[in-house]
């Protein structure tokens, strides 16, 4: 399962249960985050640009706090979100 960071030219190959964040940070794509990846800050915010369909679903937290933050419906928490499979995302900084 391949994450690409858009368009940093990044790829990682993912490990079981990794999150968007974890895969992130293994390859070195800065992605903010200030609570330590516990779903509570929205630092980590990403657009999913593919591949939607190929991350868990949303967790409870994850939920709340993509209400209380305003998410947009193609963002996610990539510290919540685990690939399942070939995904492709990006964020406003990048
Ligand atoms: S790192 Fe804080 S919500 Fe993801």
């Amino acid at each position: 399962m391949l994450v690409t960071f858009k368009p940093l030219a990044l790829t990682a190959a993912t490990r079981p249960d990794e999150t968007i964040l974890d895969a992130a940070r293994r390859v070195g794509a800065p992605l903010g985050n200030s609570c330590g990846g516990v779903g509570v800050c929205a630092r980590c915010r990403v657009t999913i640009a593919e591949g939607a369909d190929k991350l868990s679903p949303p967790t409870a937290i994850e939920r709340r706090v993509s209400q209380r933050s305003n998410l947009d419906p193609d963002e996610r928490l990539a510290c919540q979100a685990v690939v399942l499979g070939d995904c492709t995302v990006t964020t406003s900084y990048w």
